[in-house]
């Protein structure tokens, strides 16, 4: 069935925007919450005397916390809604925040950040779909992309509030209590997403699907005016009436396919060398000769650029489409990343070409892949199916995170800087590879027509 415009029919475009951007906060603490780190984990170091494998749970222990909450966001979402689980998040987050801004030893400190992770695990389980669930088929991109400019938002806020911090006393004072204050004021972002919470509906899907079909309507004639809201409703009823919602439906061919489209398209993206730059980019700046000063102002340069690329994602997402935008992007990556890693190999570190082909490598990250990705695995599963296959799709994503991040240091020791760039440069050919042959455009698509295609 295909959505015809009806002209009495008006779009509330602020109400749509409204709660796009209040679920996208759940982004904006996915930076926050994985940038603090970044500027505190020299603190935390000498405070608590800690061994590498010490700085490394510290510093890794919100990321097996999103594993968990990956985990358990599947089940969470399907059964309590997705709104009652965003508000668990923030709940998390604020309890997250305060926790690890108190502690006197190392593993009260971690115990606090896996419960902020289960959170963002969670949140980035549930959220993007939230958007997808809510949008309507021609925005929906931009929407999506939204939570995309949220997280590297946070991240860029973060690191000037770890600054700014820094600022506000010695070292002795920064050792501490410089480091709670970083992590405390976490609390701000989550206690305005929890009272923005109340005021979002829930999705309209999730509506249906428990069996609230008059609320369902309601929302979506707010959202959509009510002819469009008619013919969009019996789309969702269609498509729940075709699937089950079972987690065994993932074994059926058509579904599997999905899924493993969705869990590699993610992968990939954390595969393609973004971890590296992200968590990296100080030490890799120091390494051209960089003194720490101007590796921090080099790092804060990536985080503008990343933030003022994604907006070009957002304007670019539903004009041009995902596919075209995740195959000229991994290649871009792929090109960028010979550049930075023939400059690394040449050590050309005389004049701005190192930072200007990082820089170069972000913009085309943001641009594209970055956000891209959660907008299409937020909208290729079946309404039924959408919360299990988005957990089973970040539960990938945060491992394949987890690794990177382990295996980076090490990665680096054994094959230098420029080989690991080169690394990374051959796995986005592979990415530009995989998305030719396997992805399928979803642009100005309804979630409906979008499974209704793909024979679900
Ligand atoms: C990725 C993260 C990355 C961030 C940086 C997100 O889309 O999933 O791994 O750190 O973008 O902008």
């Amino acid at each position: 069935m295909t959505i015809t415009e009806n002209s009495n029919d008006k779009l509330n475009f602020s109400r749509i925007i409204f709660v796009s951007g209040v679920a996208a906060l759940g982004g904006f603490l996915f930076g926050y919450d994985l940038g603090v780190i970044s500027g505190a984990i020299v603190l935390l170091t000498e405070k608590f005397q800690l061994s590498t494998a010490g700085e490394g749970w510290a510093a890794a222990s919100a990321v097996i916390g999103c594993i968990a909450g990956a985990v358990l966001a599947g089940k969470i979402g399907s059964k309590y809604g997705r709104k009652k689980s965003l508000i668990l998040c923030a709940v998390l987050f604020l309890v997250s925040a305060i926790g690890s801004a108190i502690p006197e030893n190392l593993w009260v400190f971690a115990i606090y950040r896996l419960i902020g992770g289960i959170g963002l695990g969670i949140a980035s389980t549930i959220a993007p779909p939230y958007i997808a669930e809510s949008a309507p088929a021609q925005y929906r991109g931009r929407l999506v992309s939204l939570y995309q400019l949220a997280i590297v938002l946070g991240i860029v806020i973060v690191h000037f509030a770890n600054l700014m911090i820094s600022y506000q006393g010695d070292h002795q004072w920064n050792l501490d209590y410089g480091w709670r204050w970083m992590f405390g004021s976490e609390a701000i972002p989550a206690i305005l997403f929890l009272v923005l919470l109340f005021f979002l509906p829930e999705s309209p899907r999730w509506l249906v699907q428990n069996g609230k079909e008059s609320k369902a309507l309601e929302l979506l004639k707010s959202y959509f005016g009510s002819s469009r809201a008619h013919i969009v409703m019996e789309e969702i009823k269609e498509t729940l009436h075709e699937n089950k919602g079972r987690l065994s439906d993932f074994l059926r061919p058509a579904l599997r396919r999905v899924m493993i489209i969705a869990v590699l398209v993610a992968v990939f993206q954390q595969f393609s060398g973004i971890n590296m730059i992200m968590n990296f980019a100080t030490v890799i700046f120091q390494k051209t000769g960089s003194g720490l000063h101007m590796a921090l102002g080099q790092t804060l340069t990536i985080g503008v650029v990343n933030f003022l690329f994604t907006l070009i994602a957002i304007w670019l997402v539903d004009k041009v489409g995902r596919k075209v935008m995740l195959w000229v992007g991994s290649l871009g990556l792929a090109v960028t990343l010979t550049t930075s890693g023939y400059i690394f190999y040449n050590e050309l570190f005389d004049g701005p070409w190192a930072l200007i082909s990082i820089l170069m490598y972000v913009a085309f990250f943001a641009s594209t892949v970055g956000p891209v990705v959660w907008v299409y695995v937020a909208e290729i599963f079946p309404n039924q199916s959408r919360a299990q296959g988005m957990a089973i799709v970040t539960l990938f994503l945060w491992s394949s995170n987890y690794l990177n991040i382990q295996i980076y240091p090490m990665l680096e020791k054994a094959i230098g800087t420029h080989n690991c760039f080169w690394l990374y440069a051959v796995i986005n050919v592979f990415y530009m590879l995989f998305v030719l042959k396997y992805v399928n455009e979803t642009k100005g698509k309804t979630l409906e027509q979008i499974e209704m295609n793909a024979n679900l």
